[in-house]
């Protein structure tokens, strides 16, 4: 069984991206629906909230654990590995690197994302250590998330939010972008009409169920039963999981503190 964890319902989009690489592979989904956001929090808190979603994940019988929360990735990755040295444990940065210094011919790369994954430079440090010569311009984005949880993806008011963000990466002339934050696969045809198809978009919930189904042999098994967990069920928790995954979930509320 695979373990996710996100900070709210973001992560549901890499549970998707799994779902249709690896349909034979049970989840077990935990969204800490209760503390989210994690993008505008101290990397100590961060890292506590990761452990301790972990250790519920663990407490379920999963054998692998996805960290789908970028700033979690961010920020919490290497305590995680410390904490629990015996599980393989994934974040989203590593497969996006792979995929955006692969994609890229320019040597120009864009990152979007929160406020403390933008602040953490992790992607610029694992971009350039790759190769020095990339030239790496990140812009944080905290408003994308609230409008998408309110399901404005397609209104006016993120239309132009997404100019003024995206405008001066345009400026530096990126020829790839990285879509650094769980939310953003959710807008993706909104990015791609505004930075055109010049630039490549490189979504890190799909990177990373590709990197997972390299590494696994393909089940055949059909009918497999997810399990969905969230530290609180919000008013609307159910509709928004719905909409994202494309079918009705059944959540149970857990908490981890
Ligand atoms: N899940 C977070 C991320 O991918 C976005 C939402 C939050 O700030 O908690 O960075």
């Amino acid at each position: 069984m695979i373990g996710i964890f996100d900070s709210g319902l973001g992560g549901l989009t890499v549970a998707r991206a799994i779902m249709r690489r690896l349909p034979g592979e049970p989840l077990v989904y935990f969204g800490d629906t209760a503390r989210t956001p994690y993008g505008n929090k101290s990397k100590q808190v961060i890292e506590g909230y990761t452990l301790q979603n972990i250790k519920f994940l663990l407490s379920r019988g999963v054998d692998r654990i996805v960290m789908a929360c970028n700033t979690a990735s961010a920020l919490a990755f290497p305590v995680a590995k410390k904490h629990f040295p015996l599980v393989p444990i994934f974040e989203v940065i590593t497969p996006a690197v792979d995929e955006a210094s692969r994609f890229t011919e320019s040597g120009r790369i864009g990152i979007i994302g929160t406020r403390a994954t933008v602040q953490s430079g992790v992607y610029e440090k694992r971009l350039t250590r790759r190769d020095a010569r990339l030239k790496i311009f990140s812009q944080a984005c905290p408003l994308f998330v609230p409008l998408i949880e309110e399901g404005w993806l397609r209104s006016t008011q993120m239309k132009s939010v997404a100019r003024e963000y995206l405008e001066p990466l345009l400026a530096r002339n990126i020829d790839t972008l990285i879509l650094g934050c769980t939310h953003y696969p959710l807008i993706k045809g909104l990015l791609q009409s505004i930075v055109g198809e010049g630039v490549r978009l490189v979504d890190a919930a799909d990177a990373m169920a590709q990197k997972l189904a390299d590494g696994t042999a393909l089940s055949e098994k059909s009918g497999v039963r997810h399990q969905w967990y969230a530290s609180d069920i919000t008013p609307y928790f159910h509709a928004i999981a719905s909409r994202w995954l494309g079918k009705k979930i059944n959540v149970k509320r857990q908490s981890v503190f």
